[in-house]
């Protein structure tokens, strides 16, 4: 294992442009550096390098980072084997730590697991190519399938021999561990090959290692199952995998745009015809993990169904994930005993992409048609099918899509808008009980999954004095815990007194340690706990260790925070007041900028636990119990000065 101090050490000589050259033309533009993006397809190049910041940033496609991610991206390297390269470019000897024993044997045991799983993979590969049975019956299986063997190599596909111990055997003469090919599902319990007389499809995860595998039977038996697969295991987490996802990322990146079908097949068909965005859940309906990971890549999703009537209400209902991931979500429906590998064969590619284009709809008003063409005259159907509606409205994080869908279904289900703005209010408003009650009975931190309450009016007129509500119950704190976040990373290592010798980071976060149980967003919460943490230890708290998080989340979230394209402009702080928050600050001016954003974030959290202390007293003079009830008024008394000073302060008025 790597020393931490050795990876302190590559993270802090590595340099972002010197890593980008090796792979990627680049030019000076002022203080960056640009290039044609290797993530995407361009023609003007938006890739663009800070020295400075020691940062990658894509404004085409949004991937971004420093030297490490770029080579874990653009190499599939894995965190330590990015910082190996690293050492290696810039001469630094690595220092090897020695781990706990059970340490090791826990790595060496998931390295084992891989190492097998492409055994296993290389071991049907070689099956399919170099066996009578392979040569003459598989091969020619996915032949007839009209797989080209340049695709079968492209995904690996195999051959499971028609024998009870062939892979056991084979991987016994090479020494490989019985025990650990049972953990990974490949040989059962009672001692045989798991997979036998079956065409292999091997799982990849991102970095295209082999996870698992999904074997199909040649023929249709009626009595065995169409396919089998492998169990999930500690490197097969089934709800984060998705089928053809490593082949698929690169261009999934440069569309902007993911499709999902269902079967291992219609990947693999789809990619053939050069449609290579696509990705399988594998017969399964999809996770929100998968929706993650698809998330990362871009927010677009496109989900392709077979068209039968059953299939698609089912699988509507699944939807609602996607919605809440703040994803645009469009269906297609194929048609009525087709799925897109049978269709892509019939009509060829060109005329598939068209039928893509011109049949894809929104999911929501897809939804809402589909609903509709059976509750039209049926009040009591038409109830039923608002409410359902307006659950899958009240699902989008974002209040601005809210209002526009909002309107569209209006139009197509005939209610007025009104009624289904108050309507999709209270679906917002019970989700939110729902998920505060679920957080505290699980005890677990904030979701990150706030619904502020449904207003366009407020987004559209951002008039002056800015306003802050006490109905903060039901308003996330995000602006402002993200404003405070950003601070924290981009100018933390900073000075903020040279007389005190305090840091910005000490200074925000002693300023909000108080409060630090209160965040709404959770990864936000995580960051703030960590630089925390790491103040308490005496560990710096830099932009490069960020920005070069192992967490992939906090990495791009902190890689978003401070390269964000807007140019700041004096006015708008005059003008925008609170929502300056959102924009970018120059460089200079992060001592006023924390004293601000800290104003602001207290603020928000005074104003709840008024809200909050309010409540209790009502329940306290309701229960009868007076004495508490007086010292939760005098509390009350104090939490409103401080409110007040604050809101003043930052010339606000407190509703
Ligand atoms: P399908 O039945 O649609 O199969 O199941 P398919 O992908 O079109 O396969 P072909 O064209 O008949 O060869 C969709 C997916 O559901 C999972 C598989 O991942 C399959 O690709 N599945 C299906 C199973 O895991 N087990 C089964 O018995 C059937
Ligand atoms: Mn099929």
């Amino acid at each position: 294992m790597i020393s931490q101090k050795s990876i302190q050490e590559v993270l802090e000589t590595a340099k972002v442009e010197e890593v980008v050259e090796d792979f990627v033309r680049l030019k000076r533009r002022g203080v960056n550096m640009i290039g044609l993006c290797p993530f995407h397809n361009e023609k003007t190049p938006s890739f663009t390098v800070s020295p400075s910041k020691n940062i990658f940033k894509c404004f085409g496609c949004g991937q971004g980072g420093g030297p490490t991610q770029f080579l874990m991206e653009h190499e599939n390297l894995s965190f330590p084997e990015a910082i190996r390269y690293l050492a290696k470019k810039y001469g630094i000897e690595l220092e090897e730590t020695v781990a706990s024993p059970e340490f090791l044997a826990e790595q060496q045991k998931l390295d084992s697991y891989y190492i097998i799983n492409k055994f296993a993979a290389e071991f049907f590969e070689q099956q399919l190519f170099e066996t009578d049975r392979g040569k003459h019956i598989a091969l020619p299986y996915f032949k007839e399938r009209g797989f080209r063997e340049d695709t079968i190599k492209k995904f690996s596909l195999g051959y499971a021999p028609n024998e009870w111990k062939g892979l056991l055997e084979e991987a016994s003469r090479q020494n490989y561990n019985a025990e650990f090919l049972k953990d990974l599902g490949l040989v059962s319990d009672k001692g045989f090959d798991f997979f036998r007389d079956r065409v292999m499809f091997p799982i990849f995860n991102l970095s295209g290692k082999v996870v698992g595998f999904g074997g199909r039977i040649l023929e249709n038996k009626a009595k065995a199952p169409k396919y089998i697969n492998s169990p999930e295991t500690e490197i097969y987490n089934k709800s984060k995998i998705l089928y053809g996802a490593f082949q698929a990322k690169n261009s999934i990146r440069q569309l902007d745009e993911c499709i999902l079908v269902e079967g291992y097949t219609d990947v693999i068909s789809l990619h053939q015809a050069g449609i290579e965005n696509v990705v399988s859940s594998s017969g399964t309906s999809l996770t929100k993990g998968q929706v993650q990971m698809i998330k990362r890549f871009t927010p677009n999703i496109k989900i392709l169904y077979d068209g039968d009537a059953a299939g698609i209400k089912a699988a509507l209902r699944g939807l609602d994930l996607v919605l809440e991931e703040d994803m645009n979500v469009k269906v297609v429906l194929l048609p009525e005993g087709e799925d897109p590998d049978s269709h892509v064969k019939k009509v060829g590619t060109a005329d598939f992409k068209k039928y893509l284009e011109e049949k894809s709809q929104d999911f929501i008003l897809f939804k809402a048609s589909i609903l509709m063409e059976e509750g039209m005259n049926d009040p009591v159907k038409k109830v039923a099918l608002i409410r359902s509606v307006v659950d899958s409205i009240a699902r989008i994080p974002d209040p601005i899509k809210r209002s526009l869908y909002i309107r569209e279904c209006a139009k197509l289900v005939e209610v007025d808008e009104p009624l289904l703005i108050s309507e999709t209010n209270k679906a917002v408003g019970q989700r939110f009980k729902k998920q505060k009650k679920e957080k505290e009975q699980k005890q677990l931190p904030e979701s990150n999954e706030q619904p502020d309450p449904f207003t366009v009016e407020k987004h559209s007129s951002l008039s002056q004095p800015a306003v802050e509500t006490t109905d903060s119950k039901a308003a996330g704190h995000e602006f402002q815990e993200r404003d405070i976040i950003r601070i924290l990373i981009h100018f933390g290592g900073q000075v903020f007194d040279d007389k005190e010798e305090t840091s910005v980071a000490a200074f925000l976060l002693g300023n909000i340690e108080d409060v630090i149980e209160d965040f709404d967003h959770e990864l936000y919460q995580i960051i703030a706990k960590e630089a925390l943490d790491r103040l308490s230890k005496g560990l710096a708290i830099e932009l490069s260790y960020f920005t070069q998080h192992n967490n992939k989340e906090i990495q791009s979230l902190s890689i978003d925070l401070i390269s964000s394209p807007y140019e700041y402009s004096e006015n708008w702080e005059k003008k925008w007041d609170i929502y300056l928050n959102t924009q970018k600050m120059p460089d200079d001016n992060f001592i006023k900028d924390s004293q601000n954003a800290l104003k602001r974030f207290r603020l928000k959290k005074i104003i709840r636990k008024c809200a909050e202390n309010q409540e209790k007293i009502k329940n306290l003079g309701k229960e009868g119990d007076v004495e508490n009830m007086m010292l939760h008024m005098r509390l009350q008394q104090k939490l409103i000065e401080i409110r007040n000073e604050l809101a003043n302060e930052l010339g606000t008025v407190v509703l």
